[in-house]
């Protein structure tokens, strides 16, 4: 698990190539001590002006590194640990290292350091697109918890329904069909509806189709609304939230006129009040609330599906609750005149017949009270996960989960990786956390499954952090 680093420089314009490289330096070892001795440095990031400075030019030389710059509005919006009047003042921005180190989508490691004339900072940078199911690939052999998707397959009469649509594979798709099934299952016009090739298409569309000044991404989420952003060169600022993960709308900058969120938010299992989301949106912001999982929560009291305010949309999915991964369908539903500009980014046909056939077969009455006792079932076995856990000594599980998985962390000072690798050795998959910006270290996320499944693990979960007196490993 190699760590990327970046790192981020402030400058005076009298600074010298020498003060820089040797900040940089001393930057960089402390930084491996915590990232690991083959962490690689990719980019050196600072102030849009100064990327042209002789001491800039020089270290990126000697590094063979890219070099950004960054505008002073986006780096004086990014959420940094110190913040300075007189760089402002100067500069248009409080801080330089550290913020240029978040624009790139860095997590701080080595928080800003001053040298002479000059000041560093330097982050990891999680990758963005590392997902569940290339591990759980990789890794038949092991027990899969990182996969939220539900096992077993779609039901029986999903199947058929699915099927069935294949005798029309000769036309091309039309979604009247299932836009009308999805707006009357929430309450809503055709014209706030958009059906989509599952939620990562709608993440795509939402960066692709607007232009935001800022967009906002609230974290530890779910990575592929950030990095839709980022990879059609969106300007990103995070708004992170810290244990026990609750959501404080005060975080959001004003400034943001895009926002995104996740509710129930993947990794961290905590439902969010929808009175606090809904207090984000405003005339001039578009504000999407990821609610994949929210299908999972009996009743679904905190969705916002059915809300009429400026600039919201809900993405909604179908892979979870329907275990259809493979066959790419979800939807988002609100202000129709944000979702116009998404269907004009959105490729023709780009929803399959048999897609658009699950999405209408699952909005009807009868599929959302099945989907209802599937959530009501995985409450339970989730409660009762969450019990078992409860028993294994210096075990930290983040309360309030309700989602179907649970993010926890072992022991502190067990190690970087040191659970998730000790649960592979026993034959356990779980989603290792570091690859979520702003968890860091040392956390994993494990899928809610049956009690017997939950039995076995947590009796090896808890052999792995209390071993036998007579086995002399510990993680
Ligand atoms: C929170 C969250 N949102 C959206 C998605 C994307 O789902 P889809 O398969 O609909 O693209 C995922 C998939 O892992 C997810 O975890």
């Amino acid at each position: 698990m190699t760590e990327r680093l970046v790192v981020g420089v402030g400058l005076r314009p009298s600074a010298t190539p020498e003060a820089l490289r040797k900040a940089v330096e001393t930057g960089l070892r402390i930084a491996r001590v915590r990232a690991g001795d083959d962490a690689v440095v990719t980019t050196l990031a600072t102030l849009d002006v100064r990327v042209e400075h002789d001491a800039v030019v020089e270290v990126v030389a000697l590094l063979q590194v890219d070099v950004r710059g960054f505008a002073p509005e986006l780096l004086a919006a990014q959420p940094v640990s110190q913040r300075s009047p007189q760089a402002e003042e100067a500069l248009g921005t409080p801080a330089v290292a550290e913020a240029a180190v978040l624009a790139l989508g860095g997590d701080v490691v080595v928080p800003k350091t001053v040298g002479d004339g000059v000041t560093v900072a330097v982050g990891r940078l999680p990758d963005l697109h590392h997902h569940g199911d290339v591990e759980a690939r990789a890794a038949a052999n092991l027990v899969d918890l990182a996969v939220n998707v539900r096992p077993g397959g779609p039901p029986e009469w999903l199947r058929d329904r699915i099927v069935t649509s294949l005798a029309d594979l000769g036309t091309y798709p039309d979604p009247a069909h299932a836009v009308a099934a999805v707006a009357e299952r929430h309450g809503r016009r055709l014209d706030e509806v958009l059906l989509t090739a599952g939620g990562a298409e709608a993440f795509t569309l939402v960066a692709r189709a607007l232009d935001p000044a800022l967009a906002a991404v609230v974290h530890p989420q779910f990575t592929e609304p950030e990095a839709a952003l980022r990879a059609a060169n969106r300007p990103v600022t995070r708004v992170p939230l810290t244990p026990p993960y609750t959501f404080d709308p005060a975080l959001v900058p004003e400034s943001a006129d895009l926002v995104m969120i996740g509710n129930p938010t993947n990794p961290t299992s905590v439902l969010h009040p929808r009175d606090a989301i809904a207090e984000l949106a405003r005339p001039g912001r578009v504000l999407v609330v990821d609610e994949a999982f929210m299908d999972a929560v009996p009743g679904e009291p905190e969705t916002l599906t059915g809300e009429r305010l400026p600039g919201l949309v809900v993405v909604r999915s179908l892979t979870k609750t329907w275990a259809l991964a493979g066959l790419r369908v979800g939807y988002v539903v609100g202000d129709p005149a944000v979702l116009a500009k998404l269907a004009a980014a959105q490729p023709m046909w780009s929803v399959s017949g048999p897609a658009l056939a699950a999405a209408a077969a699952t909005a009807g009455e009868r599929a959302v009270a099945e989907a209802q006792r599937r959530a009501v079932d995985l409450e339970a076995q989730r409660e009762y996960l969450i019990e078992r856990l409860a028993r294994i000594d210096g075990l930290a599980v983040v309360p309030g989960s309700r989602a179907p998985f649970v993010l926890l962390r072992g022991p502190i000072g067990t190690g970087p990786h040191a659970l998730y690798d000790g649960l592979r050795a026993r034959g356990w998959l779980a989603r290792r956390g570091d690859t979520f910006p702003g968890l860091g270290h040392g956390w994993v996320r494990v899928a809610v499954r049956d009690r017997d499944t939950t039995d076995r693990f947590t009796h090896d979960l808890a052999t792995l952090l209390h071993p036998p007196a007579d086995t002399p490993e510990r993680p």
